[in-house]
């Protein structure tokens, strides 16, 4: 890359909460975008088109990608992982394997950094399998011969939308007694940040949160607040969350690796240092202008 040739970036995740929210970014910021996406979900960037230089189909799952993918890519931006995705795969093939093998593929390509989205607390040991699989990932990232840069984001506000339809029926239910805290963050503001990290030394871990923290509580009352409701908030013991687990475990792997993050992080703090001016408030107000229209 010459100084006059705009860097050029690939985003793999491209078509998630995050990616959406970062390609503008980069865009604006004079990057030319990437984004790879799997195959069936290209339709979903149509609304970003005009900040994509480049669209590539690729099944990171599978462990050839086409060195093509990185022709003259500078750095790749991860945020690949299974949020909702009900396709059978598990953390370990998407957020570990998958992860994997992009990175490969990116140092058989000759890309230079890798910046990987993971979660935050992803550098303790808890039996959650995706924060298992993703503290996998960053140790290979970090053991790999790229240049790399980690983000641990605290919540999106994009996930808080359980919490805003609980409300407008009335009825919040949370693991525990509400008092965990959070660090809700707009997935603009986390882009932005990523996107700072271009111009950063490499080889750091960056833990983010939103501009402040919240208990469950606090969230479910500014929820039923906006949304104009009385609710109820319904308080689950920790035992009945460790019952439902234990069971679900036989049952649906799927079902037990969402219920287990969310018993996880509704059960213990998950803050951030505090970033970005995007607030939990105006994102409800937002969700119910939504609703009206
Ligand atoms: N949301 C949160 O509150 C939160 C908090 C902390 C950390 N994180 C982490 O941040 C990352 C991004 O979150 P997000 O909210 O943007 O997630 P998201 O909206 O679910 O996006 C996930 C992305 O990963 C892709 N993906 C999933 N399974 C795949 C597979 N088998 N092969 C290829 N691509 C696959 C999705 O592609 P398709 O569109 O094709 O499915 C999508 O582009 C995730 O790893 C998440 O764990 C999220």
């Amino acid at each position: 890359m010459n100084d006059r040739q705009p860097m050029r970036i690939l985003v793999a995740g491209a078509t998630g909460n995050f990616g959406k929210a970062l390609i503008p970014v980069l865009h604006q910021r004079g990057k030319e975008v990437v984004a790879l996406v799997r195959s069936g979900s290209q339709s979903r960037l149509q609304p970003l088109d005009h900040h994509i230089t480049e669209t590539v189909v690729a099944e990171i799952t599978e462990p050839d990608i086409a060195a093509s993918t990185f022709r003259g890519v500078h750095t790749v931006i991860s945020s690949v992982g299974i949020t909702r995705q009900r396709d059978g795969l598990t953390y370990d093939q998407v957020d570990y394997g998958g992860n994997l093998n992009l990175l490969q593929a990116a140092e058989r390509g000759g890309v230079q950094r890798f910046i990987y989205v993971s979660v935050v607390g992803a550098d303790r040991a808890v039996r959650v399998p995706v924060i298992q699989a993703k503290r996998r990932f960053e140790k290979a990232l970090i053991e790999s011969t790229l240049k790399w840069q980690i983000v641990r984001p605290s919540g999106f506000f994009t996930d808080m939308t359980d919490v805003w339809k609980m409300a407008l029926r009335g009825t919040v239910h949370i693991f525990g007694d509400g008092q965990s805290k959070i660090s809700p963050i707009d997935p603009v503001d986390l882009a932005e940040a990523t996107a700072d990290l271009l111009d950063a030394e490499p080889g750091q871990i960056l833990s983010i949160g939103g501009p402040a923290d919240f208990t469950w509580n606090e969230i479910a009352e500014l929820a039923c607040q906006v949304a104009g409701k009385s609710c109820t908030i319904r308080h689950w013991p920790k035992w009945l969350l460790r019952a439902t687990l234990a069971i679900m475990r036989g049952i649906s792997r799927s079902t037990y690796g969402t219920l287990s993050f969310l018993g996880h992080v509704m059960t213990n703090d998950t803050t951030a240092p505090n970033h970005g001016s995007r607030n939990l408030g105006a994102f409800f107000r937002a969700q119910q202008e939504a609703e009206v229209q």
